[in-house]
């Protein structure tokens, strides 16, 4: 039987490709070589990480934040296991959901390790070493991304005292004491959720700010939010080596501009400088698919490499490494294979980390309209002015518009504050119909709501706040 598409890898981008492609009537099967479908994502990445954020999060709140609201609690216990029960259950029920939208669609799922012998043919292995060759008119490679490691360093991912976010969620006691290398997103996520359980967390980051590339004022008040937290930071340090100690492991790393070397010890040391592209064993050199420079397989505007009928999406592309980018090429793809119009904005990419407060941009940074020379404004507006956040005892951080000084179109919006990664898409469906600041501003808003303090950032962009 030949395919009109077959798409090796069932994350995000691979497995909403493949349901549209099947809903505008492509015959398609996808190849997997993980025992249940989604990818990274739903089985070690964003969901089972979001569960424990959730979780950890419960718990803080009922030790550290209800007695202001009049609920005194004993102090809670912390049943790990049944936490981690908890995060696997929402794997399963998450995997298990691609297979039932697999069988709706007439998808074929096919278990095994899939290998590009030449455009038009697939080459599958299963676990059992058995192989099956399938054709098709369209190969796409959806296969991600995988943990990066320290540039120029050896390191000895364990996953038990070493861990990538893959051993850093699923830790069997929590650490006394746990190194964060990489102070990004999988550094604070993870590092937040061992350090609401208990944990000493200290985070050494090589960049003079946390979370590089988000805007600077974000950046620096959320790093102060995490320290109230108990969150140490070491900045401007390099990690030149992680090694296992007699009890945990070990880190030293020296400033980056010069100076001496220290070392630190902890029980855990989670490593999170970074994801590569994954692309081994795929046979691409072979069928004659050119890599970038720094291992992403190189596409054009319509996600075409340079092999006829062989095309990419996601993390193993350029762009960011996020799920929601994944999906949305996913969709474009499916779209242009079934002779339609698909098409991606990358300049309105919703970014989140989902600590506590969550952090939310989408659109540019103040630094970069600096560095490209925009004439910008900024109206900023923080949650301790807003009625809901009083009440709800949820005061910290702000909302921060940058519209262009001349059109007032928005160009950049930036949240720190609990619900700032669901607030945020009011700013991107905003920014995709290319509104202004006004037309924010003038959009009515109910009372209370946290998404008042989006508003009223937005009056203060092109006038005033109400409420300041
Ligand atoms: P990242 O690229 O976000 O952060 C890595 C950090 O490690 C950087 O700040 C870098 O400066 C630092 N670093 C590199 N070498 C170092 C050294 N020798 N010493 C000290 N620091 C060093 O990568 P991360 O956090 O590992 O995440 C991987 C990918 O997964 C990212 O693309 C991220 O966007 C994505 N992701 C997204 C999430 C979300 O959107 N909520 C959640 C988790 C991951």
């Amino acid at each position: 039987m030949s395919y009109d598409v077959i798409i090796i890898g069932s994350g995000p981008g691979g497995y909403v490709c493949a349901v549209k492609a099947a809903q505008l009537g492509l015959k398609v099967a996808v190849v997997e070589k993980r025992a249940t479908y989604g990818g990274t994502c739903l089985n070690v990445g964003c969901i089972p990480s979001k569960a424990l954020l959730h979780a950890s999060e419960m718990y803080h709140h009922a030790a550290h934040g209800m007695d202001a609201l009049g609920v005194e609690l004993a102090a809670p216990k912390l049943n790990l296991a049944k936490m981690m029960a908890h995060k696997d259950a929402t794997v399963r029920s998450n995997v298990e959901g691609v297979s039932f939208l697999f069988k709706k669609n007439k998808i074929d799922g096919i278990q095994g390790t899939g290998k590009i012998l030449a455009a038009g043919k697939v080459e599958i292995t299963n676990d059992k070493g058995e192989t099956q060759v399938l054709e098709t008119k369209n190969i796409i490679i959806a296969t991600g991304s995988e943990v990066a490691g320290i540039p120029g360093v050896q390191v000895d991912i364990d996953e038990k005292v070493i861990v990538s976010s893959t051993g850093g969620i699923a830790l069997d006691k929590v650490p006394a004491k746990m190194i964060v290398v990489g102070g990004g997103v999988i550094g604070l996520e993870l590092g937040s959720v061992w350090s609401r359980l208990g944990a000493k967390v200290t985070v050494v980051e090589y960049l003079d700010s946390i979370l590089g590339g988000m805007d600077g004022e974000v950046s620096k008040q959320f790093q102060r939010m995490l320290a109230k937290q108990g969150m140490e930071f070491n900045l401007g340090a390099k990690v030149t080596g992680v090694e296992k100690a007699d009890k945990g492991a070990k880190v030293t790393f020296e400033p980056v501009k010069g100076g001496e070397a220290q070392t630190l010890e902890a029980d855990i040391v989670l490593v999170a400088t970074g994801r590569k592209p994954y692309t081994t064993g795929l046979g691409l050199e072979e069928a004659g698919v050119v890599l970038d420079n720094r291992g992403r397989v190189e596409i054009d505007g319509h996600f075409r490499t340079n092999v006829a009928g062989i095309y990419a999406i996601g993390d193993v592309v350029r762009g960011p490494m996020l799920a929601h980018k994944a999906e949305d090429e996913g969709v474009a793809l499916a779209e242009i294979l079934a002779g339609q119009h698909g098409h991606v904005n990358y300049d309105i990419i919703p970014g989140v980390v989902y600590t506590h407060p969550e952090v939310a941009s989408v659109g540019k940074a103040e630094e970069e309209l600096k560095a490209a020379g925009v004439a910008y404004k900024v109206g900023k507006f923080p949650f301790s002015a807003n009625g809901r956040a009083r009440a709800m005892l949820a005061t910290d951080g702000f909302v921060k518009v940058l519209a262009d000084k001349q059109t007032d179109r928005v160009l950049g919006v930036h949240i720190v504050g609990f619900g700032a990664g669901e607030m945020i898409h009011e700013a991107a469906v905003l920014m995709e119909f290319g509104g202004s600041s006004e037309d924010l501003g003038r959009t009515c808003h109910a009372h209370p709501t946290m998404s008042e303090a989006v508003k009223e950032a937005a009056l203060a962009t092109f006038f005033k706040p109400i409420h300041m």
